[in-house]
């Protein structure tokens, strides 16, 4: 029931019920953004000097050579408005158009975030009110991609349900209006930007996320640095995979690979499984002080290949017994990743027959993370430590 009011309510605005094809614009990012964000590392006390580090960062690390281009700075850097409406930074970013200026000189794109509602998470202004006026100001700071978090725009969708109990839908109307505003506002400044909608997964941004103009919307609630909060979201994407597509990308929230909670087995089932799914790869630990892993982790070029492949497709799981699970990405060049996941604590043997994940004749095999090639073959018989994963490129 719920779910076709639901498409009563996107076609009324203008959004066709899968949500894919009623708006055809140029999309602003055909392959997942890649890059880095303040957020889970510095949270609320991020500063110019924070992200300009991580953009110096970004290119002596090599990793805007593999891919990461967006530095985006994320809750809290917002003041005040003055009398005309004009927002300010606060006192910790004292120019953002020199910070743009800054991260473009290093052949990096800019990127920022606000809230629909009136305030921020961290309850700083949000563009309640302000879209279009905000949105010619990004473009003018030449922001590149924008983060728009739901946040107290929840208590105006409550306000809106409590004046409105005759219609159930009520408040979801208003919401996808609020994002598709913003859409527009930033289409109408005539600069490509990134829109990425954060609303953490609740009712379905991906059937209304293409329709508003987004690029990628969250499909979850915050990640955090374990693995348990890791994997979980990555359970939370099962059936996901047939909304994305390219310039349209499910987000299960920035990486944490690199913030020390989780071990470089668990991390490198982290950014396999990110890959697997196609996900927007963000980085959100402090560059400065990666490890050795971190890096071989953040910048293996053949995982990043996996999440950037061109054919755009999502990834899925197609087998989960205990706590193994195996997911699929169709890649270039009939091709297909796979991600072997064991959520087990111990080390195990475990056979993996190609029939039961969709390989009957078996398939000729490339380990990623060992980058080797096993040649053609049916069963795989492999000990996969605890909290390990093996990623392949299978092809026929
Ligand atoms: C949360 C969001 C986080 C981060 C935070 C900032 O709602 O999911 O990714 O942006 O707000 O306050």
């Amino acid at each position: 029931m719920r779910n076709l009011v639901m498409a009563l309510v996107m076609a009324a605005i203008g959004v066709s019920a899968s949500g894919q094809t009623a708006v055809k614009e140029p999309a602003a990012a055909l392959l997942p953004p890649m890059g880095w964000n303040s957020w889970n590392h510095f949270a609320n006390h991020v500063t110019d000097a924070d992200v300009r580090e991580a953009a110096d960062e970004l290119v002596s690390s090599g990793m805007r050579d593999a891919g990461y281009v967006y530095v985006n700075v994320d809750d809290t850097w917002q003041g005040k408005r003055d009398a005309a409406g004009v927002l300010h930074p606060n006192e910790r970013f004292p120019d953002m158009k020199a910070l743009g200026d800054y991260i473009h000189s290093k052949g990096l794109k800019f990127g920022i975030y606000s809230s629909p509602g009136a305030k921020t998470c961290g309850g700083y202004e949000g563009s309640l009110g302000h879209e279009a006026q905000d949105a010619k100001m990004y473009a003018a700071w030449g922001v590149d991609f924008l983060k728009y978090d739901l946040c107290s725009m929840q208590d105006d969708m409550r306000a809106v349900r409590a004046a409105h109990p005759e219609d159930p839908m009520a408040e979801y109307k208003f919401m996808i209006a609020a994002y598709k505003k913003m859409g527009d506002a930033l289409k109408a400044t005539g600069r490509p930007i990134v829109y990425s909608l954060c609303q953490y997964g609740m009712d379905e941004p991906w059937k209304f996320g293409p329709g508003v103009g987004a690029t990628m919307w969250r499909t979850t609630d915050d990640i955090n640095d374990t693995y348990q909060r890791m994997l979980n979201i990555a359970y939370g994407q099962v059936g996901l995979g047939k909304y994305t597509s390219p310039g349209h990308w499910n987000d299960p929230d920035m990486l944490e690979v690199g913030n020390g909670g989780m071990n470089t087995e668990e991390y490198r089932t982290h950014m396999s499984l990110w890959a697997v799914l196609g996900a927007p790869l963000l980085a959100g630990n402090d560059l400065s002080k990666m490890t050795e892993a971190d890096k071989a982790i953040l910048m293996n070029r053949e995982v990043i290949a996996i999440d950037q492949d061109k054919l755009g497709k999502g990834g899925d799981r197609v087998l989960q017994l205990g706590d193994f699970s195996v997911w699929e990405r169709p890649l270039s060049g009939h091709r297909t990743a796979v991600a072997m996941v064991n959520a087990s604590v111990s080390g195990r043997d475990i056979p993996v027959e190609f029939a039961a994940i969709g390989f009957p004749k078996g398939a000729k095999v490339h380990d990623v993370w060992a980058g080797k090639d096993l040649g053609h073959i049916r069963v795989l018989n492999e000990t996969f430590p605890g909290h390990g994963v093996m990623l392949f490129i299978f092809s026929e």
